[in-house]
């Protein structure tokens, strides 16, 4: 545990990697900072291509920048928002000792869903994913990809029989979504429920 995380109830680790949906992963950075979660982010080279792609964010490549970023925008409180780089092996998140308890990979690539099917561990997020395997610690995926191959399939269902949550971005249209803040947060709404965090983005089934 670093020193900050004694001030935060909750520590959510989030993965961006490079599939389609930068709004999802940046959104849900968003609302866990709202919520006085701790982040532990990471973004892969890819991921970094694809927020380029599909919005106006002008993401430092920096981690130390990047959340010095992310603070300002989100009014994150200093230290709330810790980034580590693709190969930062000493942090917190690389091993079994300081791996926080939760980790969302959002949006997660069929290459990243493969490499911690198969315990690659070639970078940070990889790493920590594994981690959060061998520890039985929470672990959510947010794949898109249309369509799914067997490998996919597979991977997805091998990931699943060990505990992991998979999270697809599918979001529902019965709530009459009227933009696609609406259609982003419907997704970020789930993965909150599987966090275990209070929120009011949509109205729960019934209600
Ligand atoms: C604009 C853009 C959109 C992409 N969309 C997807 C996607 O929806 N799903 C996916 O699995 N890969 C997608 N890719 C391909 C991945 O980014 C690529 O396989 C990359 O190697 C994944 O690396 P990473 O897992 O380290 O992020 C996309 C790439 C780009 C540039």
């Amino acid at each position: 545990m670093t020193k900050s995380s004694a001030l935060y109830k909750q520590t959510v680790t989030i993965a961006m990697t490079g599939a389609s949906g930068a709004q999802y992963g940046l959104r849900l950075l968003e609302v866990l900072v709202q919520h006085q979660v701790q982040v532990f982010f990471m973004i892969s080279k890819a991921a970094q291509v694809v927020v380029a792609t599909e919005t106006d964010w002008k993401l430092p490549g920096k981690p130390d920048v990047l959340a010095e970023y992310f603070q300002q925008r989100f009014q994150a409180k200093q230290g709330q928002i810790q980034v580590f780089g693709r190969e930062q092996w000493m942090a917190p998140v690389a091993s079994g000792s300081g791996a926080p308890s939760q980790m969302v990979v959002c949006p997660c690539s069929t290459g990243t869903l493969s490499a911690i099917a198969t315990g690659a561990s070639n970078n940070l997020i990889e790493r920590a994913a594994d981690v959060a395997l061998k520890e039985r610690r929470q672990l959510i995926l947010v794949p898109r990809e249309t369509p799914y191959s067997a490998i996919h399939l597979e991977h997805m269902l091998k990931l699943t029989q060990l505990g992991v949550t998979i999270l697809p971005a599918s979001p529902g249209f019965y709530q009459k979504p009227q933009s696609i803040d609406d259609m982003v947060d419907f997704v970020v709404a789930r993965i909150l429920n599987q966090l275990g965090i209070d929120h009011q983005l949509l109205p729960r089934w019934g209600e």
